[in-house]
């Protein structure tokens, strides 16, 4: 039998993805779980959107277009970053791809080399793509801890005493996957003086969740004195228009983006043409259904947030942007003589029928910080009311037989 390569047989993945195999598996076999794991809107795509794309099908704009995207697309996306970010981004910056997530593998392969020891420093918990990508591009994985006590942004000591001259990439993700947490202006700003001493480190915000940012105004790294040049800004259509299936990213910088044409070249030719007529719709039209999914994800945040603290062994600090929450439930782990937040997780699913990721599938769990769970509060009030309750009669019941 021929053999898979190393490469492939290491490679990382996406935890959620597989916990919702699990969670399909038990819903077929009739159990009923609430789940929390999958992070996509839970809102219909605006029907305005809709109708771009079936205009699109109907006039035969469906064939390939420039790896770039097309130019309506490029113009508008420019324009969408710039402004949110305060910097001017030509269209030719800009550059279309099938989702937010290719532009992370095009990023490391763009600035870094395979197996002579480039390093990429990335959020630890993030999210699990940074890290298997960048195993799989022959990189070295430098985690760069964050902390519940900052709000689960990171120290810029830690960031400091990371960066080395094999550093070629930091990756920054604001709003955050898996905790919720925002870098405001001023953690940005310590980054930005810490990044003027290191000129040779490109940077990748990853900004997938910029338009659901609920403390204070969303800021970008890419906007303070002397970082657009290096800052590839990342942004998408996915969480903000619930476009998660149609899959549509994009991303600007004036170097790369040239280069990055060249890997959708190599990689999927281009974006669907069907969902590129769509986004320039999403961007361009009318935004009152993109700001009431995030008005009703507001909601859901404080709802969340106040029953999982209500719960026995639970905290849970407010999340400034995305739709996760990470309860801290070390107490909880304690009470029910769970060894773990994994070990938690899988009770929690089986005996309870609620579904949640644990820290472990967004990286090494950072020692001192104690064990963590992701929700994904895109659920329905009625499923997050239910799940939590389900929650703390789990930790309750479980107390008291391990009394
Ligand atoms: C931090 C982060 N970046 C990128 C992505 C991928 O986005 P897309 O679906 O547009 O590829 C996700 C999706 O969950 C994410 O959480």
């Amino acid at each position: 039998m021929p053999a898979i390569s190393r490469r492939t047989a290491d490679l990382g993945t996406e935890n959620a993805f597989v916990v919702l195999a699990e969670v399909t598996a038990l819903l077929r076999q009739g159990r009923d779980v609430i789940s929390f794991c999958i992070g996509q809107p839970d809102f219909a795509t605006p029907a305005h959107i809709q109708d771009a794309a079936i205009e699109a099908i109907r006039d035969g704009r469906h064939g390939y277009t420039p790896s770039a995207g097309i130019d309506a697309l490029r113009e508008a996306a420019a324009h969408y970053l710039g402004r949110m970010r305060g910097v001017a981004v030509a269209p030719d910056e800009v550059v279309v791809g099938a989702g937010a997530k290719p532009f992370i593998a095009y990023s490391i392969l763009s600035t870094t080399d395979y197996g002579v020891g480039d390093e990429v420093i990335y959020p630890n918990p993030g999210f699990p793509i940074y890290e298997s990508q960048i195993k799989a591009h022959g990189a070295v994985p430098v985690p760069l801890p964050l902390r519940e006590a900052r709000n689960f942004a990171f120290d810029p000591a830690d960031l400091e005493a990371r960066l080395s001259p094999r550093t070629k990439l930091l990756i920054l993700n604001s709003p955050h996957n898996p905790t919720g947490g925002i870098l405001a202006r001023k953690d940005l700003e310590d980054i930005a003086a810490i990044l003027r001493r290191h000129p040779a480190v490109w940077v990748y915000a990853d900004e997938i969740y910029s338009r659901l940012c609920y403390e204070g105004e969303f800021a970008s790294i890419a906007s303070l004195p002397g970082m657009y040049e290096r800052t590839i800004i990342c942004d998408g259509a996915s969480k903000t228009w619930a476009m998660t299936g149609w899959r549509l990213g994009f991303a600007s910088n004036p170097v790369l983006a040239p280069q990055f044409v060249r890997w959708v070249t190599n990689t999927d030719s281009c974006a669907s043409q069907i969902t590129q007529w769509a986004a320039v719709q999403a961007i361009n039209g009318p935004q009152d259904e993109a700001e009431a999914m995030r008005a009703s994800f507001i909601e859901r945040r404080d709802l969340i947030v106040r029953l999982l603290n209500d719960a026995p062994g639970v905290t849970c600090k407010t999340p400034g942007g995305a739709f996760y929450a990470w309860p801290n439930v070390t107490e909880a782990c304690r009470m029910i003589g769970a060894a773990d937040s994994e070990e938690f997780r899988k009770r929690l699913l089986h005996e309870a029928g609620v579904a949640v990721l644990a820290d472990i599938h967004f990286g090494a769990r950072v020692p001192g910080e104690g064990q963590h769970v992701r929700f994904s509060y895109a659920a329905s009030p009625q499923a997050i009311e239910a799940g939590v309750a389900r929650m703390a009669d789990f930790i309750r019941k479980n107390t008291r037989r391990a009394a």
